[in-house]
């Protein structure tokens, strides 16, 4: 039964055999239900991993926490996430698109609000797990549910918008957090994510399953239904010969043995390198504990969610445009290349700054910044300009584009688990590593992973602008 096509999170830019059925019927209304979905599911990643930035001051005086279990509540999301992106593709493929969608919307809700009800740490953390898993399922099922409905012409944009929804997700959940901070009102925070996950749980439940899938499990009279509700105007039964043909020519879905085969080590190492240096270069230590940084930086506590939610949430959606505008201009070498240098420089200038604030980190709570925290600010900002420019975005663009149709799902599937366990790994030893080597080393620390990826990034990843798929994969059969 599962002779699915590969599909993984990301999974957009390849060209898809059915297009012809597909082309010249325009944007309805269901399909706009599709695109809400993939909003709603970046969104939702942005904002539980956002909200907790804010929500760390409160859960510390409700629970008596060690800085090992302050970095347990706030990375396990993405450890649940990293488990769930791995189910994430079978439960697609097995059960269809939107009951996995409908599934993750569930988790949301149901970790929503175990997180704002715990009455002990284990509680919170399994609250924090359920939460992750619904983000991988969905960050798997929702990118190709709109992949298989929407027309060629708007693939490319979808992987776009999921990034953009990420940092408009994360944005949202600073501005929550600066609304309900100084309440103490953590458990308001975390469950608020239960309002989007609800919403999204109603947008799956009323949405059409992909004809696509129903037509791969044999289930036409199925398929012909929602088909005619997608596509209201054109022939249906046309369209469905379409996608049965093209089902028929598609490559079947390759062994996991497959895609650590030798001819593909290039590609996937540059997947698995990609996804690794976007996050040891510490970007969800800062969006994870930018109040903090804010605080050890010397800032009143009264402007550290404000400066959290436009330095770093605001900035990060609006430097995430310049990549959605450059990328097929400039190119992805140039971007990575250029961002990392951006990167790398401002985290050795928050090293620096963080010489001359070590003070505050003692907790000696500061009344104004000093010229230090003003430096660090500069930093963190540049830093997230460079990043949201570069590494953010083309990590997935590139990831989506390099690797042949019959092992791009599970190929894309195993970048997204390094990347999440990598997230998990920053995350879960970020205040540890401030804790025995100080803030400065830690930053120093990340400066000299941007240069490595650098480096790496400019013998390694070739350039993949204006080129075919096919074009992409002649690459590494040169190089093999
Ligand atoms: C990364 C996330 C990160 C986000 C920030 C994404 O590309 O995968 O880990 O939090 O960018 O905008």
């Amino acid at each position: 039964m599962d002779n699915v096509t590969p599909s993984a999170p990301h999974d957009l830019a390849a060209p898809d055999p059915t297009e012809p059925a597909l082309l010249g019927q325009g944007i309805t209304g269901w399909l706009v239900v599709a695109m809400v979905v993939i909003l709603f599911a970046g969104g939702l990643f942005g904002y539980d991993q956002g909200v907790i930035s804010g929500a760390l001051d409160g859960i510390r005086k409700s629970f008596i926490l060690t800085p090992f279990l302050v970095e347990v509540v706030t990375s396990w999301v993405t450890l649940g996430a990293m488990f769930g992106a791995l189910a994430g593709g079978e439960l697609a493929d097995r059960f269809g698109r939107r009951n996995a969608i409908i599934l993750s919307g569930v988790l949301f809700v149901v970790g929503a609000a175990v997180q704002a009800f715990a009455p002990v740490t284990a509680v919170l953390v399994a609250g924090r797990l359920t939460v992750g898993a619904a983000v991988g399922v969905i960050a798997v099922a929702a990118p190709l549910y709109g992949a298989e409905l929407a027309p060629r012409t708007l693939r490319g944009r979808i992987v776009s918008g999921y990034q953009f929804a990420i940092t408009i997700g994360i944005f949202l959940a600073y501005l929550v957090n600066n609304w309900l901070s100084g309440g103490g009102s953590w458990r308001l925070m975390l469950g608020s994510s239960a309002v989007p996950g609800l919403l999204l749980l109603v947008v799956a439940l009323i949405a059409p399953e992909s004809p696509r899938w129903l037509m791969k499990m044999g289930r036409r009279p199925q398929a012909r239904v929602q088909e005619a509700k997608l596509r209201p105007t054109g022939d249906v039964d046309a369209s469905l010969d379409l996608i049965e043909k093209a089902l028929k020519e598609e490559p079947q879905k390759a062994a996991w043995g497959e895609v650590f085969h030798k001819q593909w080590r290039r590609p996937l190492m540059i997947g698995i390198g990609l996804a690794v240096f976007q996050q040891i270069t510490g970007i969800n230590a800062i969006i994870y504990y930018a109040n903090q940084i804010f605080a050890s930086a010397g800032f009143p506590s009264a402007s550290q969610a404000t400066l959290t939610t436009w330095a770093i949430g605001g900035v990060n959606v609006a430097a995430t445009v310049i990549a959605l505008v450059f990328v097929d201009r400039l190119g992805r070498r140039l971007l990575l290349l250029a961002g990392l240098i951006g990167m790398g420089v401002s985290l050795a200038v928050l090293g620096v700054a963080f010489r001359f604030i070590v003070p505050a980190l003692a907790g000696a709570p500061a009344a104004a910044p000093s010229i230090a925290g003003i430096v660090t600010l500069c930093g963190l900002v540049a830093f997230i300009v460079s990043f949201a420019a570069s590494m953010g975005p083309i990590t997935w663009t590139v990831i989506t584009e390099i690797f042949p149709g019959e092992i791009r799902g599970r190929a894309v599937s195993i970048c997204t688990a390094f990347n999440w366990l990598s997230a998990y790994l920053v995350s879960q030893c970020f205040l540890s590593m401030v804790e025995a080597f100080g803030s400065s080393l830690t930053f120093a620390l990340f400066a000299v992973f941007c240069l490595i990826g650098w480096i790496w990034i400019f013998f390694q990843v070739p350039e993949t602008k204006g080129r075919s798929l096919e074009q992409i994969q002649q690459t590494w059969a040169k190089t093999n």
